[in-house]
């Protein structure tokens, strides 16, 4: 017969594991107390970056009682969540809307098309509007929009902008030797053909989309130059943008002058037919917010303010030494723009990295 003893020799080694067990968890927890730094990565998983959950269409939300009563001849899909590209929501301008010519725009630029079609069609012919599908596939997305402002010197910022999903930065500001306070992630890029860096390969990266914020019909007959290789023509500027730009003409894009309306007439109040003599237009930083807010479900920005009116002295960008002074006769009004900014941190579209 088979004895029915009972497996007696389990019991001791199974007290003695449980023994070990106790030790490891003794010593362990003597360890983690004894360091802080230990103690918080055993017990507490880490909760990503530890900011606040992304919630689908929340930027545009916020914002809806500022942007208000939007011309729904405009942009019908406006109120959708979209990192996604959508066909009624034409971020950047596209041929076909130009070859049949549907909706006539209303204003010139720079906040319509009406008069430059010619010109923008042979643009068109050669760029492209496509969202990247790396964009695209995101289900909520989170940007900054990095201004060119003197507060991010020092500011060590670089590591949190690179973390966004999308990081827009404005015109010639260099990252190159400053990616410490401002990182090197560039997902877009706005600009005119007066701002443009003249060593785009340098501060932008090979998927970096140039976006071409048109401020008059000679902005579109330069990238066409510089595109096609033709004639380039030096008059017509009010400093002379780069004659040889080294990109990729996938890369670029022409931003709809819909969101320059948007900032001009929602965010400044301004006419949208001005006198020749006070033409005043919103600066590629409040485009670039606006744009942000349609196209974004979280936005923040880093590095927008401008030193008060009286501070002469004080530099206005993290990257060169020039002062208020060099904004004079430049139409944009940079105190009216700070308080549409302070509005829209206010009722939390925005939210600041750096002092605002
Ligand atoms: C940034 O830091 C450097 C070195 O610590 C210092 O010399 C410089 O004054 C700082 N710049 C600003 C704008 O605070
Ligand atoms: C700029 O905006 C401020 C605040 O809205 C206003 O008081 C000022 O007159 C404006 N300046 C110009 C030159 O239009
Ligand atoms: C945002 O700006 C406000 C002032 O308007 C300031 O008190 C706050 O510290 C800023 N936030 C950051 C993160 O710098």
């Amino acid at each position: 017969m088979i004895s029915k003893s009972p497996p007696l020799c389990m019991y001791p080694a199974g007290w003695k594991l449980l023994a070990m067990l106790a030790l490891v968890l003794v010593i362990m927890v003597w360890y983690s107390i004894s360091r802080e730094d230990r103690y918080t990565e055993l017990f507490y998983f880490p909760i990503a970056e530890k900011e606040e959950p992304c919630l689908q269409g929340e930027a545009e939300r916020k914002v809806s009682k500022l942007f208000g009563k939007i011309n729904p001849l405009h942009v019908p899909a406006l109120l959708s969540p979209l990192c996604s590209y959508s066909r009624d929501q034409p971020i950047f301008l596209q041929l076909k809307d130009y070859f049949w010519v549907k909706a006539p725009s209303a204003y010139e630029l720079p906040y319509g098309t009406k008069g430059s079609e010619d010109l923008l069609l042979r643009v068109l012919a050669i760029t492209s509007y496509s969202i990247p599908e790396s964009i695209q596939s995101l289900k909520c997305c989170r940007c900054v929009v990095v201004g060119n402002g003197h507060r991010l010197r020092n500011s060590s910022l670089g590591d949190v902008i690179n973390k966004y999903d999308m990081v827009i930065r404005l015109n010639n500001a260099p990252v190159a030797g400053y990616e410490g306070d401002v990182g090197s992630k560039t997902t877009m890029r706005l600009f005119y053909p007066e701002s443009a860096h003249f060593n785009p390969k340098v501060e932008n990266n090979p998927d970096t989309l140039l976006v071409l914020v048109a401020f008059k019909a000679m902005d579109f007959h330069w990238i066409e130059t510089i595109l096609s290789d033709k004639k380039r023509v030096r008059k017509g500027f009010w400093k002379q943008p780069p004659l040889i730009w080294d990109v990729n003409p996938k890369q670029i894009r022409i931003l709809n002058p819909f969101f320059m309306e948007i900032a001009a007439d929602k965010l400044l109040s301004l006419p949208m037919q001005q006198p020749r003599k006070m033409k005043q237009k919103p600066t590629t930083g409040l485009v670039a917010i606006t744009l942000a807010l349609h196209l974004c479900d979280v936005v923040h920005i880093a590095g927008f303010g401008y030193p008060d009116a009286h501070n002469r002295k004080q530099t206005i960008h993290y990257y060169e030494q020039i002062t208020l002074k060099s904004m004079a006769g430049s139409g944009h009004n940079v105190s009216q723009e700070a308080l549409a900014i302070k509005r829209m941190l206010g009722m939390g579209a925005v939210r600041n990295l750096t002092y605002f």
